[in-house]
């Protein structure tokens, strides 16, 4: 293909996979199969890598993300992020509809009305049309610069229809649907990884990925709620509201349905009744409804109180709250034998849906709470999904009810539960033999950070430890198709000849993974992925490792004394040397690969600051490792060097000059690692 072709095919396909991105994030509707789009996309992502001149900065392939934010920089916002009175009561939205009549003294207006969005406010800089800026809110006056993860959200558009200000910001909240929270959290449980509180926390965290096509994996949503724009410019505006975010929709934004115009207070009321009983079938989370003047004209007569306009308030929603019986209290093991109490209630209907269970927490939030047997529990339902216990309804406590006590033994294998004094819960610490806790054993094992097995998920692995397979991690590398095929059959697990084969194929790749994922793979208490890495890059190989005491390990960067305590509690144990041993029998890496190709700085610590030219972040730790050098976080008498990069903060320079560290250059630092260079 010559060069012509080549910007002949990019703009065809440009056009293409913009329509078909319109039609779904904005229609929800798919012209083609996921095949076909993949499949186009892939093509245009080909294209640009082999004429980087065609990708242009709208070019749909930014959705898929791919560009690493190293930081994120901090912006001031052109014009500040301002924030509204909030109120909960209806009364305080009666007076703030008299104050503003008032105010506007006869002038004939009226109200939007629109729904306050649970998520994460920010605002997108559009100049000629292209998104150039997306920054976060911040502290009102500066923010993070996230473009590149905003240009992956499918509701932002990269470029502008129809008629727009030359320059200006569109500001608005990126939520995080609940369908798509769901599926991602559960995918994190089944990996090992804490979930997220709710949809908000999610939805920033998202926002602030290093990676921006993870970012572009969580289906996140922008609904926008102003139009910023210069003085000169605003004239040519409509001037009301809701003609504004209507404006916004041609531009080729996504408008919620949900906006209204309302004449009087009853109007607003009407609104507000709606929204609290309809907010549980939308798709996503709010918080309570926004109220703003409609006719932008009269928002200077209105002005500003010292951090919100006076044209606009929040009613925000109560959380809704019931009180039902409690039946009784069940008790849920974890993988890590963790006992966490359930409360089992007479069902009842609350926000939307049927509660039925409520978690307990732990034997510490029982007893402060002080649930009594036959007592009836407050339940709430805020603006998040999961119900919450907040307490106990005291016109319902019987007297001389008793406490409702804890149970002693685990529920699942019987051992005595284990309360450590001064934490909160128990667990159950029969750690070896508890099913819970094996399956979930295997399950951190298989997940993706660890062994990666994609092919034993945990119904799976919950099948194989039942048919009697499986009960530790070493018995996974002596099973064979034979002994596979046919098992769970008639069950939806039912597993053929590909299937084993897929399994056996997961098993036999798992040979080639790190030691320090192997390591991490062990699911010893404490160790995340982190610390697996310090200790396997600290001690080299599993022996030596198994032979440090507990100050050896501590010695450890990152490595506290529970930690030390922990990994040297498990290798104590015969039972885990020997799952060791079958482990190194079955081929796994047991030693860090030596990578190293030189040694140039063998035996220097270098601690790292600041931004390179040459190098980001992860690749010169990645060079002193492969010279034989060590990286720390942060200074002490034992670092050999400071390696200073831009903007290295006064007070790490301070500090090295303390404890006399020499302060080199990102070039200084070349010449030391490669000399003959
Ligand atoms: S209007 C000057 N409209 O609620 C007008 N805000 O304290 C500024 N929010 O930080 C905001 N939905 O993040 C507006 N429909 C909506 C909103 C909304 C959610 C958030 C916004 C702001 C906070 C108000």
């Amino acid at each position: 293909m010559d060069n012509e072709q080549a910007r002949h095919r990019v703009e065809e396909l440009t056009r293409l996979i913009d329509h078909y991105n319109h039609e779904y994030y904005m229609n929800d509707r798919s012209e083609v199969s996921d095949y076909e789009f993949d499949q186009l996309l892939a093509e245009l992502i080909a294209l640009e890598r082999e004429h980087p001149e065609l990708a242009l900065p709208t070019s749909p392939t930014r959705r898929v993300g791919g560009e690493v934010n190293k930081s994120f920089k901090q912006v001031t916002h052109r014009f500040p992020m301002l924030s509204l009175g909030n109120t909960y009561s209806v009364e305080e939205i009666e007076e703030f509809e008299s104050r503003t009549r008032r105010l506007l003294d006869g002038t004939p207006f009226s109200y939007s009305c629109e729904l306050k969005y649970d998520g994460v406010a920010i605002g997108l800089t559009y100049r000629d049309g292209r998104l150039v800026q997306a920054v976060t809110r911040g502290n009102g006056s500066v923010g993070d610069d996230i473009t590149a993860n905003a240009a992956t959200i499918g509701t932002i558009p990269l470029k502008l229809d129809g008629t727009y200000p030359p320059d200006f910001e569109v500001r608005g909240e990126v939520v995080y649907p609940f369908e798509p929270f769901e599926a991602m959290n559960r995918q994190r449980e089944a990996e090992g990884e804490e979930p997220f509180a709710n949809p908000r926390n999610a939805a920033s965290g998202s926002l602030k990925l290093q990676d921006s096509a993870e970012c572009a994996r969580r289906r996140l949503m922008f609904c926008p709620y102003f139009v910023m724009s210069p003085d000169d410019y605003t004239p040519t505006l409509p001037t009301t509201h809701t003609g504004r975010l209507e404006q916004l929709r041609d531009m080729g934004f996504r408008l919620q349905p949900h906006l209204a115009e309302c004449r009087d207070i009853a109007d607003i009321k009407a609104y507000i009744d709606l929204w609290d009983h309809q907010r549980w079938e939308l798709p996503f989370g709010i918080d309570g409804i926004v109220i703003k003047v409609n006719q932008t004209q009269l928002w200077d007569r209105l002005g500003l109180t010292a951090k919100s306009p006076r044209w606009a308030i929040a009613y925000k929603f109560k959380a809704e709250r019931v009180s039902t019986p409690l039946l009784s209290v069940s008790y849920q093991v974890g993988r890590t034998g963790v006992v966490t109490p359930v409360a089992n209630l007479q069902p009842v209907h609350l926000g939307g849906t049927t509660v039925r269970r409520a978690t307990l927490n732990n034997a510490d939030f029982i007893e402060k709470t002080d649930i009594r047997q036959g007592d009836w529990l407050l339940v709430e339902k805020g603006g998040e999904i999961i119900p919450k216990i907040v307490g106990v309804d005291p016109d319902h406590r019987a007297e001389g009810a008793q406490p409702v006590g804890y149970a002693d033994h685990c529920p699942e294998c019987g051992a005595q539960l284990v309360r450590t004094p001064g934490e909160a819960g128990h667990y159950c610490p029969n750690a070896d033999h508890c099913p819970p806790q094996i399956v979930g054993r295997l399950e951190h094992f298989a997940s993706r950070r660890a062994m990666n097995l994609d092919s034993l998920g945990p119904e799976r692995l919950e099948m194989l430890y039942r048919a009697g397979l499986v009960a530790n991690v070493a018995d996974l590398y002596d099973l064979t198709p034979q002994r596979l095929i046919g098992l769970g059959a008639g069950s939806a697990q039912s597993l053929q000849r590909k299937s084993a084969d897929a399994i056996m194929a997961a098993l036999e790749a798992s040979r080639q993974v790190p030691f320090e994922r192997v390591l991490f793979a062990l699911g010893i208490r404490f160790v995340g992925e982190v610390g697996a890495k310090k200790l396997a890059r600290y001690f080299g190989n599993i022996d030596n490792l198994m032979a440090a005491t507990p100050l050896e390990l501590a010695m450890v960067e990152d490595v506290g004394e529970v930690t030390a305590t922990a990994v040297s509690d498990y290798f104590a144990r015969p039972e885990h040397r020997q799952i060791v041993e079958r482990l190194r029998q079955a081929g796994l890496q047991m030693a860090v690969a030596t990578t190293q190709t030189a040694t140039t700085l063998a035996g220097l610590t270098f601690v790292v600051s600041g931004v390179f030219e040459t190098f980001s972040r992860d690749e010169i730790k990645a060079h002193i490792e492969a010279h034989g050098g060590r990286v720390s976080g942060s200074l002490s008498s034992k670092t050999s060097y400071l390696v200073a990069g831009e903007k290295m903060g006064p007070e790490k320079r301070r500090k090295a000059e303390q404890l006399n560290i020499p302060i080199i250059t990102e070039e200084a630092y070349r010449n030391l690692a490669d000399p003959q260079q």
